[in-house]
């Protein structure tokens, strides 16, 4: 070894006269890389933190064509049997691209997170070159100073004379040393979002996958946890969680390979998207975050729940308001007596927020239904003849703040706005539109800077208008349809997918310049657009249209494995349930709601005295604990998908003074023998008075208002 030079989170070894070991560090994880200048990137390690002297002992990936170690294979040249990151088509035709070392360099790097916040790490920068071209690719690795995140990504300039085409375009791939991986993702539908899957990674491909072209999260998500040594435990085990940070579609491809290694490769879908980039352009991936556990799936949460708290979600140290949502209790009936009552009844029962959701809108279209008035941003003054003036002042009235739907992304074959604009809608040239929901929606086309202005200015001319509304529903409806930009030029409609996204990030952005602000939901048929992408422009989003609290458990769970509960909107709803018809109890429907961003979704003059006695009761205690749950770290302590019955989490606040458990019991059977839940989290040192919330039994607990010590309740738990 000739220098060893710790420079704060980075250490450089020269090994041998060109080739140097990279290692950047966040707080409990090391990455290492071995670079060459002339030859391709090699990814050597990643993991828990490692010593200098540990990485520069560390061994090479055997190199013979198997190895699989190369950080960032484009096709053609030296890659062409595996799978690869990069694929282009030259300006001369040439399918083949061989990409090399020309520099690199870590650097102290500050920037904006899309939050808003202020994020600093080491920014490792590796430029490469093709020596028969002038294309030139740079990869981005950036190690958080103060969170486990490790991010990259990468940016594509061509340098060529003419436009070249990419082809394919993901993100440098992460391998994964083979063993008895195990893959955990997220697939669903509409009403039944993120349903956890977990399977062994076999010989072949796992292709995970959107191609809804709006709303990537409604049916496979682009979070993905492996599980190093064998099927996922919670709170053992080295797991490497994974996220796209993009809205729009995906694709993530697990390649198990007759290599030493499976190689996890993420990014854009490049289905019907090859991007044609002009002389002098770049293009720019969406970034990858990655994290390290070696305390299993659970610690990959928290830290995925840490990082979005601090940079990707708006708002995040405050507490979020309790509200009553209009949609279950009314659906599109709408009127200015209706909504007095619901904000004088959720008032009452301690809500602090009322959101009038769909159907407020319409001229000479109006919304009695689905099928109409879509883009017609004006008051329907048949419902609220004193328009939103009066909305806002029975808000203040009843002591509530006042929250609006709207979809602004949409519009309906039958609305002023289509009838004016019909080429502002997404629809394959020469063709009739293919409509959606209702019959006639249809998905403004964001590629179009009109289209964007349009779209910025419903939410500005609203905020401009009624700076009183405090809380905005942003949702999405519908996918796209049919493939088509009547803006975009004939050439380039395979940009569709990809500028819309950039399209809606625009605008997001616009809204967050002028109203920094304002509460957004990001809503998407429920729960259709939570992802990383997005996110960081709302302050939470709507888990799904499913309220049924029994179906609920399993997709929070779901989602909890990548979102905060601070973000996930969790509604007490009305019964029979309006998604599954089935009837569960208001006390089981307010202990799961509680667990998450509690709220209401209900018509309240239909609920009985004691329903809403055990809601204001539920309501006020939710104030006590809502700093825990929406600010302390999770512990998933009993899986629902066990099917044993039971399922059981808990939150500890960071000083570990408090603690929430929540245990469920999923089904009721005569004799039925549950298992006794540890609980996780605490310190063990610290004693812990019990006192259970919403209790409907007329006897306590044996334990009620007892101590008991942080180490018993984690030995042996209670009864
Ligand atoms: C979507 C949303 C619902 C509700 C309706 C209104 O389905 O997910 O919460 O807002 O639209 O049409």
């Amino acid at each position: 070894m000739k220098k060893l030079l710790p420079i704060l989170g980075l250490v450089l070894c020269a090994m041998s006269a060109h080739a140097e070991k990279i290692s950047l560090n966040t707080p409990h994880n090391s990455f290492v890389v071995d670079l060459d200048k002339g030859a391709e990137p090699q990814f050597l390690y990643y993991g828990a933190s490692i010593s200098s002297a540990d990485i520069a002992n560390l061994q090479k990936i055997k190199d013979d064509n198997w190895s699989r170690s190369d950080l960032y294979p484009a096709y053609g040249a030296t890659h062409t049997m595996n799978e690869i990151c990069l694929a282009m088509r030259h300006a001369d035709g040439n399918l083949s691209t061989n990409l090399v070392i020309d520099d690199y360099k870590v650097t102290p790097h500050t920037e904006t997170a899309p939050n808003g916040a202020t994020r600093s790490g080491q920014l490792l920068t590796i430029t490469l070159k093709d020596p028969l071209y002038p294309t030139t690719v740079h990869l981005y690795y950036l190690a958080y100073n103060d969170v486990d995140m490790l991010e990259s990504w990468t940016d594509i300039t061509n340098g060529e004379k003419k436009t070249v085409t990419l082809t394919q375009f993901y993100n440098p791939v992460m391998p994964v040393r083979r063993n008895n991986v195990h893959c955990t993702h997220f697939h669903g539908s509409w009403a039944s979002e993120a349903q956890l899957v977990e399977q062994p990674l076999k010989t072949g491909l796992l292709e995970i996958k959107n191609k809804d072209g709006l709303r990537n999260a409604t049916s496979d998500r682009n979070e993905v946890m492996l599980s190093l040594d064998g099927p996922a435990r919670e709170n053992t085990g080295d797991v490497i969680g994974a996220a796209l940070c993009y809205s729009g579609n995906f694709r993530i491809t697990i390649d198990s390979d007759e290599s030493d290694y499976h190689q996890y490769f993420a990014g854009i879908n490049p289905d019907n998207s090859e991007y044609h980039l002009k002389k002098g352009e770049t293009f720019t991936t969406p970034r990858s975050a990655y994290t390290y556990s070696v305390s299993g799936t659970n610690g990959v949460s928290q830290t995925f729940h840490s990082w979005a708290r601090k940079y990707m979600l708006r708002h995040a140290d405050k507490e979020r308001m309790i509200l009553l949502n209009s949609w279950e209790g009314v659906y599109f009936d709408i009127n200015h007596e209706g909504m007095d009552q619901m904000m004088h009844d959720i008032a009452s029962m301690g809500g602090e927020l009322f959101v009038m959701d769909d159907g407020w809108f319409g001229d000479k279209y109006r919304r009695l239904t689905d099928n109409a008035a879509l883009g017609d941003w004006v008051v329907d003054t048949k419902k609220l003849p004193e328009g939103i003036e009066r909305l806002l002042a029975d808000a203040r009235k009843n002591g509530v703040k006042f929250g609006i739907w709207i979809e602004p992304e949409m519009a309906n074959t039958t609305s002023e706005l289509y009838e004016k604009h019909p080429d502002w809608i997404i629809k394959a040239p020469g063709r009739e539109p293919v409509q959606g929901r209702g019959g006639t929606q249809v998905v403004l086309d964001l590629c179009n800077p009109q289209v964007q202005d349009y779209v910025f200015s419903i939410v500005d001319n609203l905020l401009t208008k009624y700076p009183e509304i405090a809380y905005i529903k942003w949702d999405a409806n519908a996918p796209v349809m049919n493939h088509g930009s009547q803006y975009l030029p004939m050439a380039d409609q395979s940009h569709l997918y990809i500028e819309y996204h950039k399209g809606l990030i625009n605008v997001c952005e616009r809204v967050r310049a002028k109203y920094p602000d304002v509460v957004i939901q990001d809503c998407a048929s429920g729960g259709g657009r939570a992802n990383y992408g997005l996110l960081p422009y709302f302050d939470e989003f709507w888990v799904s249209d499913n309220t049924d609290a029994l179906q609920r458990i399993f997709m929070q769970w779901g989602t909890s494995y990548f979102f905060p509960a601070i973000a996930m909107a969790s509604h007490i709803s009305a019964v029979p349930n309006h998604a599954v018809y089935r009837t569960t109890s208001i006390k089981f429907r307010c202990d799961v709601a509680m667990s998450g961003r509690l709220g209401m979704e209900i018509q309240p003059k239909n609920m009985t005295d004691e329903e809403k006695a055990f809601c204001r009761q539920a309501i006020t205690d939710y104030k006590k604990i809502r700093p825990v749950i929406q600010f302390g770290d999770l512990y998933r302590l009993h899986s629902p998908y066990a099917g044993d019955f039971l399922a059981s989490e808990m939150y500890v606040s960071e000083d570990k003074e408090q603690a929430v458990f929540f245990w469920w019991k999923l089904e009721t059977y005569k004799n039925q023998h549950l298992p006794r839940i540890k609980m996780a989290g605490l310190d063990p040192d610290k004693y812990y008075t019990i006192h259970e919330l919403n209790r409907i039994d007329n006897e306590p607990l044996q334990c009620e208002g007892k101590s008991y010590s942080g180490a018993y309740l984690m030995q042996t738990g209670l009864e």
